[in-house]
């Protein structure tokens, strides 16, 4: 199907289990491919990018297995051995598809590891600036190449004898951060991370859990590498549901006139919920039940229902927060009283598509004044949801689909998403939910 159409629903009431999340999904294939022994991973997301992650993996000669949401890993070890043990050079190049987490992680890992690989992706990822892995990772000794000196896949790694070293993050990026981790697992002396170190944290909890001497402080993350040849420990675990996914629900039942929506096992995980904060300061009706511990994450139920908006600012330490939730916290901010700013995010444009762009140019598309920057967007709130139906190019971004989905569901007249199926990169189901959650209101 290349669009989809749809018009505002008269209710939105339900309950959705979203997909597990994609950053623990990643790391679950890729920490679990390297440890000594297996591993069982359940609500994992069967989205196109983790996808992505499990061939490279198995190219890399891992067994994995999955069977829906369920993966059995079985890992071959950090270190290579006479046995077979460790990784294998994979035949061919690694096709990432449109995963920076996938590229990324893998970088960092088979830098420090004694074999040849090629890393690529679809048009989106080539386009994507990789001189933030390729830089730091040089600096611990590995031999990275690509187009543009590096700063473009396709990337050649050629596995090297890592140091350690101290490295001060310039971007709040945690797939840079875990590059970083993953080469210096292999590496020959301790990884000291200062500088934008506080976003996601996924990759610090679970390598802990994996027995690792990893330590976290406000100012600095330290790893030493493992001495002990079983060394990193498997981790099997439930994946929570993924709160870039919630969020969809979350802003769709803010903005509805008549909505009442729970998502319910959602990762809280504080590195990961800004875009709470940020509906719960712009006036949002938020309850949160049922907080749980599940493996190494905080989860919990979210019931979101119909407010009335305000605008705010968004910007500063809460950015990384919420990075992925920027293009439907716009509609929220559309539908809302008064102005929006955005600002201190100019990783938008390093995103699947440059964000503040096909935002800003969607927003007005529906009747919005929008003035996109160098670091953000202002945007003037209609004051009531008052959209305009459009129709909206995806360009293969995933969340500009879903957030113009959310957007049509208060429009007037039809609002039409071209490449629907792009969803499926994070959200297999989207619309499958999306239909049934309006079907159950009317
Ligand atoms: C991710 C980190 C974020 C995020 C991406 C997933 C991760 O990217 O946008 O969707 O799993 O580490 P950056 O690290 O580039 O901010």
């Amino acid at each position: 199907m290349n669009s989809i159409t749809l018009t505002a629903p008269p209710r939105l009431r339900g309950i959705v289990h979203v997909p597990g999340d994609k950053s623990i999904s990643h790391r679950a294939i890729i920490f679990n491919a390297v440890a000594t022994g297996s591993a069982h991973i359940t609500n994992f997301l069967p989205g196109a990018d983790c996808l992505s992650t499990i061939a490279c993996v198995q190219a890399l000669g891992v067994e994995v297995r999955r069977e829906g949401t369920e993966v059995f890993v079985n890992g071959v070890g950090l270190r290579p051995d006479a046995d077979g043990a460790g990784l294998r050079e994979p035949a061919d190049v690694l096709d990432c598809g449109n995963s920076g987490t996938t590229l990324r992680l893998l970088a960092g890992l088979l830098a420090g590891q004694p074999l040849f690989a090629v890393l690529t992706g679809d048009a989106s990822l080539r386009s994507r600036p990789q001189r933030r892995i390729v830089a730091p990772l040089r600096a611990l000794g590995a031999k990275l190449d690509g187009r543009d000196d590096g700063d473009r896949v396709p990337l050649s790694v050629r596995g090297a004898t890592l140091k350690g070293g101290a490295y001060e993050l310039p971007v709040a990026s945690a797939q840079v951060k875990s590059a970083l981790l993953l080469a210096a697992l292999s590496g020959e002396g301790s990884l000291f991370l200062t500088g934008k170190i506080a976003s996601r944290d996924h990759s610090e909890r679970m390598l802990q859990a994996m027995g690792l001497d990893l330590h976290v402080r406000p100012d600095q993350i330290t790893l030493h590498p493992p001495d002990h040849p079983m060394l990193p420990y498997p981790l099997s675990l439930r994946v929570p549901g993924d709160p870039s996914s919630a969020a969809f629900w979350w802003v769709a039942a803010a903005i509805h006139p008549d909505a009442d929506l729970t998502t319910a096992g959602v990762c809280l995980n504080p590195s990961r919920t800004g875009a709470l904060d940020v509906l719960r300061a712009m006036g949002a009706e938020i309850e949160i039940k049922n907080e749980r511990i599940e493996g190494s994450e905080p989860v919990g139920d979210v019931t979101v229902r119909s407010s009335q908006l305000h605008g705010i600012t968004i910007g500063g330490a809460i950015i990384p927060r919420l990075i992925d939730e920027i293009p439907v916290l716009a509609v929220a901010a559309a539908c809302a009283s008064g102005d929006t700013l955005v600002r201190d995010a100019q990783e938008l444009r390093a995103k699947e598509t440059d964000r503040i762009a096909t935002v800003a140019a969607g927003l007005a598309a529906m009747g919005v004044t929008v003035e996109p920057t160098a670091d953000g967007m202002g945007i003037v709130g209609l004051g009531r949801p008052a959209l305009r139906g459009a129709a909206h190019p995806s360009y293969g971004d995933h969340r500009l689909a879903m957030a113009w989905a959310i957007a049509g569901l208060v429009a007037t007249g039809a609002t039409t998403i071209g490449d629907p199926g792009c969803a499926d990169v994070s959200y297999p189901g989207f619309w499958e939910a999306l239909h049934g959650l309006a079907r159950s209101g009317a």
